[in-house]
Parts: C-alpha cells; structure tokens; sequence
C-alpha cells in the first residue's frame, strides 16, 4: 500500500484548497473555486507522466473499466478475452457493459499469453483486457501484433502498474485506453479513484461525457450543456482528486523505493535453486510493488508461505499466496461459476460461450499454484528489510 504508507502535510495541503473553497464538484462554478481545479490538476499530470494527450479521473478503478469498455463500443454481446488472474473488477466492468468474458490463460508474466488469448478467440471477439498484474506487464510486443492483426480493440487494466512501462513506454498507454485505480491500496491512492488515459481524442470524449451523464462540459453553464450521448454518474470529486495530485509527486520516490527494496529482497531469494521468478519482459518498467516467484510445486509453495506466517510476516500486507486467496483467482470465484446476481445480466440471457461453473485452465492453475507474492513496502528502514530478507532465508531453509 505504498501511497497510504506516505500521507503528510502535501495531501492536508491539497484537500484544505478545496475545502477553503467549498467547491467540492469537480465541474464549473468557476468564480468560487479560487482558481483549484483538482480533478484537472490530477488528470494533467497522469496524461503527462503516461505521455498521452488525455486522462479522465473517475471513482475508481471498477468504473474507470466500465468506461473504457463503453467508449471503446465494446457492449451487448461482444465476447472480451480476460485473464483468469485479476481483481474480478476487471471481469465486472465487461459483465456490466453487456459482454462477455471468454478467459484465456495467462503464462509466467501472470498477464494474459499470446497463446492463450488465441486459443480464446472466436469471430465474434472484439476486445482484449489485459491485465498488467501485480505491478509487471505482459509479453506486449506480441499481444498488440495480434491484437492489431485480429483487429481486436486492446484494453490495458494498469489498476496495479502505476508507474511501470515497456520499452520505455508507460503501461497504459499502449493499447486504446489505459485503466487506473487509486483505491487504498495502489501504488498511489485517492482513498477512492480511478481514471482511463488515451492519446484517442473521440475516446476521451466519449469518456469524460459518458461518466457525467453525457454532458458535453463545454463552458460554465450546468444545466444548459447539451448532451451527445447518455452516461452515468462515475465523477470523482474534488476532495479525492486533491489527494490524488498530491500523490502523483511522491510517485518517482514510491517508485524508487519499490525497486531499492525488491533488488535486496530478490537477492536473499536467489540463493535458493527451488526458487524461479516471475518473467518480465522488460525488466526496467518494473514497477516492484511485488516479488512475485515460483516453487517447483503447490505442496512446497504451501511449506514456504507457512514458514513466512510462523515467522510474523502477515498475510495480504506481507506475503499472498493467491490459490488460496479469494480476490483474484478465478478458482475461487464461486459467485462467478454459480453467476450469483441480484439482477439478470446480458450474459444469463443467452448461452454463454464459456460455462464458467466447468471451466478448466489448468496452465493458469499449475502458474498460480506455485506462486507467492510479497509485497514490497516503501518506508521500511534498512532494518526492517534485513529483517524482512533474513526472514525469506529462513524460509526456504525450513524447506531445503
Ligand atoms: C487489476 C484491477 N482492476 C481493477 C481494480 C478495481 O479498482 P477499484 O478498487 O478502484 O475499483 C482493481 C482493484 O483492486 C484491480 O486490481
């Protein structure tokens, strides 16, 4: 949770502007705000560290998906690949839309696979979400030759890779529309947000209009704008937003604590030839806010993240052994498979392409099941992290 770790007197400063004004909408009321734009504020600068022409900031990471589903055109029946391995936001936002995720799996990147998502498709494909997890990023180079030989729209859910990149390219900013999350525990955070980056400038319209309930935001005249499309009310408002340009600042320090942290950390693992690590493609744009490694089977894995527990390394906020989790494996989504809804989607309308109360991926299954994640903090003093390391040796002695 790195940009929680660091509130200070930057974040009071922010948020005390808005409050000073009383102007906590992020539109208009232009002469009472002395002059804070906050949401604006925090949208330049995440268009200017994505280098992209547009960012539009929204409530969350969850509909920052749902709006870039929409305005890409991606709805109603139109079959989306989507990674088994993800906060199941992802899944949520092409369920919502009306579409329908096909999952395809994911390879040692723990992203989506050029294999699997060519396995998954089918002529009535449109998009790819891919997932960038846990701070790292899929094998890009390959999945934007076939999304573009496919002519499938590519979607990036960057919600955890916040300041990572690819051949010097800001995840997010590769595919149409990159996705952002700022809940508590990103890489910064506005205690609640999102927001979806583009160089599309249609896209960023569609955006910014369909998360206000279509208005056209030209002017200081609410009420009288015209509205070209019909939205919904996903604005974020000007106390999160605050928060949010506060935290972009601290981002180039989170990030070089990150990767300070994970080199001594992976250091201690390596000495252990049981220990694999995850494939990075681009080992550079890592954004290291996990270490992310392989044992050679489920059973060991289990042993490794025992010994961590007995040692004091807590669960969630130390180490995460995401078979088990219930947040983001498909494995166990039970309300997922079961499709437990409390009102019916598109998708219990029809047959659905993939049953997913029956559905294998069993290389997904044999990746997830030998991986542990630990989680990289940014304001340990040398002494923790020396604790932390002697801690990880500890561990795979136990299992030698
Ligand atoms: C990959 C991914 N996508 C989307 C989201 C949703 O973000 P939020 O919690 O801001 O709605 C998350 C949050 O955990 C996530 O990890």
């Amino acid at each position: 949770m790195p940009g929680t770790e660091l509130f200070g007197a930057e974040e009071r400063k922010e948020v005390n502007d808005v409050m000073e004004s009383g102007v906590l909408f992020r539109y208009n009321h232009d002469n009472l705000r002395n002059g804070h734009w906050k949401s604006r504020e925090f949208e330049q600068a995440l268009a200017d560290w994505n280098g992209v022409k547009y960012a539009h900031a929204c409530t969350s990471g969850s509909t920052a998906v749902a709006i870039a589903m929409a305005s890409c055109g991606i709805g109603v029946g139109d079959e989306v690949i989507v990674p088994p391995f993800t906060y199941i936001a992802s899944i949520e936002g092409a369920l919502l839309a009306g579409a329908l995720p096909i999952f395809a799996d994911i390879d040692e990147t723990l992203c989506l696979s050029v294999e699997g998502i060519r396995k998954a498709l089918t002529p009535n494909t449109k998009a790819v979400l891919l997932v960038h997890m846990c701070g790292s990023m899929a094998n890009l180079d390959e999945i934007i030759a076939f999304c573009q030989e496919k002519n499938l729209v590519l979607i990036e859910d960057t919600a955890q890779a916040l300041g990572g990149s690819y051949k010097g390219k800001p995840l997010g900013s590769l595919g149409k529309m990159g996705c952002y999350s700022f809940d508590f525990f990103k890489i910064i955070t506005c205690g609640e947000g999102g927001a979806v980056v583009t160089n599309d400038e249609q896209l960023y319209n569609y955006a910014h209009q369909y998360s206000d309930h279509g208005h056209d935001h030209i002017g200081d005249n609410r009420g009288a704008e015209t509205h070209p499309i019909i939205g919904f009310n996903y604005r974020i408002g000007e106390l999160n937003a605050a928060i949010g340009v506060a935290q972009m600042r601290k981002l180039p320090y989170i990030l070089a604590q990150q990767r300070k942290h994970k080199k001594a950390m992976q250091a201690s693992l390596a000495k252990f030839p049981k220990v694999t690590f995850r494939q990075i493609p681009d080992p550079e744009g890592d954004a290291c806010t996990f270490l992310d490694f392989f044992l050679p089977d489920e059973a060991t894995a289990k042993k490794v993240v025992q010994a961590l527990k007995d040692q004091g390394v807590p669960a969630l906020t130390g180490v995460q052994y995401w078979w088990e989790n219930n947040y983001h494996y498909i494995r166990n989504w039970e309300h997922l498979r079961e499709m437990k809804t409390v009102a019916k989607l598109h998708i219990q309308t029809v047959t659905p392409p993939q049953d997913y109360k029956t559905l294998q991926l069993p290389v997904s299954d044999a990746i997830v099941s030998r991986l542990i994640s630990l989680v990289v903090k940014v304001a340990w003093t040398d002494e923790q992290l020396h604790d932390l390391c002697n801690k990880l040796e500890n561990a795979m002695k136990s299992i030698a």
